[in-house]
């Protein structure tokens, strides 16, 4: 009798145990080192496995919140980032920011990150588009230095409505320039990048050859033979690849750049 009020004890721990880790929990309350790193929010959060276990993760602000006349919104890609300045946190949960309307001074604005960030098992992720999935835990720090900078080479001409324009792409150069294609200074993940002719006629650039640069080595760089960067990437490019002009031995057409640290981008 009273082994199986044990067993029965030790199975209902076992569950709760198991139970806890799943649940969203406030930034407020599981978080400690609440901070804004260039415009990511970055902060130590609770695992779940103690009451002193915590994982440093972050997520780019500007994917998540815009700037409605003066005012922080939730947004996904609502690039707050571009009209606000001043920000900080206040109260280990709030983000402030002096932010411009389309007319008139900048007001005083704040929005509790708690409403659609929380932490999930350490990482603090957004839940904008539904429930998040938690991602494996990266043994890579977030660097000091978050700056990339793509150097595209090899270069021919894709026009899927109009592919006269483009004529017979003939084999390219694959030198990789002096100047970056695309870069960030402050670490901004890009969703998808194309690169885009500055013509009115839908015209883009395929590459054959890249060279990635991050000092801080904590990236990766997936090339997509689509423009939506769709489906499975063709290649990665990893930090032991950095500085060199590689040959990617296919066209790529979208480039998405992936942090390696815990981020949600
Ligand atoms: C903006 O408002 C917050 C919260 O009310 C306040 O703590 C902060 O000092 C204000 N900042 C400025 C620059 O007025």
């Amino acid at each position: 009798m009273f082994y199986k009020a044990l067993l029965s004890l030790i199975v209902l721990a076992w569950t709760t145990v198991n139970a806890a880790p799943h649940a969203a929990r406030s930034i407020s309350s599981e978080c400690i080192n609440v901070r804004l790193t260039n415009w990511w929010l970055v902060a130590n959060c609770l695992t779940g496995q103690d009451s002193s276990t915590r994982i440093e993760s972050s997520v780019y602000l500007p994917n998540k919140i815009t700037n409605t006349e003066g005012t922080l919104e939730w947004k996904i890609n609502g690039l707050f980032a571009a009209t606000c300045n001043d920000c900080t946190i206040l109260d280990s949960s709030k983000l402030n920011c002096q932010c411009r309307p389309t007319a008139g001074q900048r007001k005083n604005t704040t929005l509790d990150l708690n409403e659609h960030i929380r932490n999930y098992n350490g990482h603090l992720l957004n839940d904008l588009s539904g429930p998040p999935t938690i991602p494996k835990t990266s043994p890579i720090n977030m660097p000091s230095d978050l700056s990339w900078a793509l150097y595209l080479g090899g270069f021919s001409c894709y026009a899927p409505s109009n592919p006269e324009i483009c004529g017979s792409s003939s084999p390219q150069d694959l030198t990789c320039p002096s100047n970056a294609a695309v870069s960030s200074s402050t670490g901004s993940p890009s969703y998808c990048f194309q690169y885009r002719l500055p013509v009115s006629t839908p015209v883009w650039y395929k590459w054959n050859s890249m060279k990635a640069e991050a000092p801080g080595m904590a990236y990766e760089f997936l090339l997509y033979d689509n423009l939506d960067c769709a489906g499975k990437p063709f290649r990665a490019m990893e930090p032991s690849e950095f500085g060199m002009c590689e040959n990617l031995g296919r066209s790529a057409l979208a480039v998405q750049v992936r942090p390696l640290w815990n981020a949600d981008s």
